[in-house]
């Protein structure tokens, strides 16, 4: 692209801002700046107009699903058929880790991050030797797709190598890049990141399985006869990944989606529920919910509304092939962007300068038609690391991986 190219292209998306520093600049920084710009994905904008505004939800009533008292009924006849399909190879394991983590605020991808007090014990290592437990129990390896992005793939695949894929086979483990949106201040103009580059960031967690299919990763699935997808984010320590009973469980109820969740706390608890839209599975979110709602109780006196998720589903390939196309909504989150000042000195913002544009995975479950709700136990499974201190930060994840016999 030519500069008057990009000029001509700015000006149509009211953006020339993106060229102020390229008078100043070397012809590599030129270059830089020229095809940084041919490669922004404008459909932020259309987020921009309108919000960012999700789906309108319209007849929202609580969905059914397995809580721990029915699922220990039937604990060893889930676990056969979920060993079963492990052991034939048809389930695979993503996990999402193209983040950046700016609440954690520690440079690098989270995954590296060292929870260990008395030996090294990395986020992504911990996550693997809960995933060795199930290949040793079925005696065989689960595949696992990596999703990082621009900001953090060198980091993450050196990472790997040089602790040897955390004793997992390096062929069983495969990397791939999600995309990149732009970032921009409270009025809409994208940022540069540097004078010769816009601020992009990863365009959230929705896109994890197109990008697969960019990546040219179906072919591989296919390949390995592999039928469901347990998709994970990298900051739950005590993340069980492709769990027997979730996957028999999930399998026997012939939906196309398995979702691990826990039961709410308290009725105002801060997370999104799964729900029905009408017949459609949905999540609803906690500020969504009505009083009434949120305090409706079942036949059996438990909450309602009471399955909370956290990003570790079982999705059916064969459905996720059939929606891919489908559009999912831009979510618009307030973040703080690195961008640089008037001088072109980069820098790190304290408080939220601008906004980010996101898809979310949660917006899958409504496409996928069928989910079921997995009840698990809070304090053996969900322990994420989302913040330094305080609630879901690094002291409370260490706190629970104690209590559950991890040595630090
Ligand atoms: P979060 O939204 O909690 O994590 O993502 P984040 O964006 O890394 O952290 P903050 O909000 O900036 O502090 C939950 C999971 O989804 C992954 C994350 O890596 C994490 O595993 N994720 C998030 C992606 O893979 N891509 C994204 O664009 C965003």
């Amino acid at each position: 692209m030519t500069y008057e190219q990009a000029l001509q292209l700015l000006k149509e998306h009211n953006q020339t801002q993106l060229l102020r520093f390229y008078d100043g600049l070397d012809e590599s920084g030129k270059g830089r700046l020229l095809s940084g710009i041919e490669s922004i994905d404008w459909s932020f904008e259309e987020a921009l107009c309108d919000g960012g505004a999700a789906a309108q939800k319209k007849d929202i009533r609580p969905i059914d699903g397995l809580k721990i008292a029915d699922i220990d009924k039937k604990r060893a006849e889930f676990e056969e058929i979920g060993v079963k399909a492990i052991q034939e190879g048809k389930v695979a394991a993503v996990l999402l880790a193209g983040g950046m983590g700016t609440r954690l605020g520690v440079d690098g991808p989270k995954g590296c991050y060292n929870i260990g007090e008395t030996r090294d014990l990395y986020i992504f290592e911990q996550q693997m030797d809960n995933l060795k437990e199930v290949v040793k129990k079925c005696g065989k390896t689960v595949p696992v797709y990596v999703m990082t992005s621009d900001k953090n793939h060198e980091e993450t695949t050196s990472f790997w190598a040089k602790h040897d894929y955390f004793g997992y086979p390096e062929s069983e483990i495969k990397f791939f890049k999600q995309d990149m949106a732009p970032a921009v201040d409270f009025d809409g103009k994208i940022y540069l990141e540097r004078m010769d580059t816009p601020a992009l960031s990863p365009n959230g967690n929705g896109g994890w399985f197109s990008s697969m299919v960019r990546a040219g990763l179906t072919a591989d699935l296919h390949a390995r006869g592999i039928e469901w997808l347990n998709i994970y984010a990298v900051d739950n320590v005590l993340q069980r990944i492709a769990d027997p009973v979730f996957v028999g469980a999930t399998i026997e109820a012939q939906v196309n989606c398995g979702a691990k969740v826990v039961c709410k706390n308290d009725p105002y608890e801060k997370v999104g529920v799964l729900c029905k839209d009408g017949e459609m599975p949905d999540i609803v979110e906690y500020y969504e919910l009505t009083d009434e709602m949120a305090n409706q109780k079942d036949a059996s006196g438990d909450l309602a509304y009471c399955y909370g998720v956290i990003l570790n589903y079982l999705f059916k390939l064969e459905k996720l092939e059939e929606i891919v196309d489908k559009k999912i909504p831009i979510h618009i989150v307030k973040k703080k962007i690195e961008r640089v000042d008037e001088n072109g000195i980069p820098s790190k913002p304290d408080t939220e300068n601008g906004k980010k544009f996101e898809t979310l995975a949660v917006d899958l479950i409504k496409l996928m038609e069928s989910v079921l709700p997995f009840e698990v136990e809070r304090e053996k499974e969900f322990a994420p690391i989302k913040n330094k201190t305080g609630v879901d930060s690094v002291e409370s994840a260490k706190a629970l991986l104690k209590k559950n016999g991890v040595k630090l």
